[in-house]
C-alpha cells in the first residue's frame, strides 16, 4: 500500500549546480519553480570531501528568496549552528552520527528560530529518533552514503523510509517532512514517494543530469509526482 502524502516538494542540490554559473542556475531553478534549495556543507572529516561554505550560502541568500535546507555533513555541528542560523535558512539538518548530543543541538537550532532536521546515514536505524520526534521538523534519509554526488541508491534505505513514515504516523507526527537525499533519479522517485518521502533532493540524477535542461527535468519530476498521486 502506498504511503504517499502531499504536498511533495522539489529541492535542488546546489552542490550539483555550476560553480562558474551559479547565479544562472539559480535563476533557471527559480523559473522552473523548484520549492527549495538543498545546501550541502562538508568538512572533510565527517565525510571525505569538502563542499559549500558560509560565503556561498550568504551569496545564495542575497541572490534568491527561495527557502534553503542546510544539510550539515560536519562533525560536532553544535560549533556552527549560530553561524548557519544567522543566514536564515528554512531548515538546518544535522547528522545524528556527528554529535553526542543530538537533542541539545536540535534545541539549539530551534532556539535560533530555525526549523530542525536530522539526517541518517544508510546504516543508522530509525529507532535513534524515537525519543526526539518532538524536536524534529524534517528527517533527511540518506539514500546514498553522504559525501559525493553521482552514487547509486543503497536499496535498504527504501524500506527504512517506509519504517520512518510508520514511526512518525504512530507517534502522531504526521506533518514531519521526510527528505530523500542521494540518487533521487527518475527511476527511483516513484518508490521513494510510495514509501513516504515528502521532499525530493534533485542532484546529478535528475535536475542537473546534463541530458536535459533544468526546466525539462523539473517538469519530469512534477509529472512523476502527479502520476504517483493518481496511483495513490
Ligand atoms: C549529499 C548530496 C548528494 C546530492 C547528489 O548529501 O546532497 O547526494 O543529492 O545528488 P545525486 O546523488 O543525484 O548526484
Ligand atoms: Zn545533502
Amino acid at each position: 500500500m502506498s504511503k504517499m502524502r502531499g504536498p511533495i516538494k522539489i529541492e535542488a542540490s546546489l552542490a550539483c549546480a555550476s560553480v562558474r554559473h551559479l547565479e544562472r542556475d539559480l535563476r533557471e531553478l527559480e523559473a522552473a519553480g523548484v520549492d527549495c534549495f538543498h545546501f550541502d556543507m562538508m568538512d572533510g572529516n565527517f565525510v571525505p570531501n569538502f563542499a559549500l561554505s558560509f560565503d556561498i550560502l550568504k551569496a545564495v541568500r542575497e541572490m534568491s528568496d527561495t527557502p534553503v535546507v542546510c544539510h550539515l555533513m560536519i562533525d560536532q555541528p553544535e560549533r556552527y549552528i549560530e553561524r548557519t542560523a544567522a543566514l536564515a535558512p528554512a531548515y538546518i539538518s544535522i547528522h545524528v552520527e556527528a554529535t553526542r548530543h543530538v537533542q541539545r543541538v536540535l534545541q539549539q537550532i530551534r532556539a535560533a528560530g530555525i526549523r530542525t532536521g536530522v539526517a541518517l546515514n544508510p546504516a543508522t536505524p530509525p529507532s535513534v529518533l524515537h525519543y526526539v520526534l518532538e524536536d524534529v521538523d524534517l528527517i533527511t534519509v540518506m539514500t546514498v552514503n553522504p559525501g559525493f554526488a553521482g552514487q547509486r541508491l543503497v536499496p535498504s534505505t527504501i524500506g527504512k523510509l517506509a519504517d520512518l513514515r510508520d514511526l512518525l504516523d504512530r507517534a502522531g507526527h504526521t506533518s514531519t517532512e521526510l527528505e530523500v537525499d542521494g540518487n533521487v533519479s527518475f527511476e527511483n522517485i516513484p518508490q521513494m514517494l510510495h514509501s513516504g518521502a515528502t521532499m525530493l533532493v534533485g542532484g546529478t540524477s535528475s535536475l542537473f543530469s546534463q541530458t536535459q535542461t533544468i526546466a525539462q527535468a523539473t517538469a519530469a519530476m512534477r509529472k512523476l509526482i502527479e502520476d504517483a498521486a493518481v496511483m495513490h
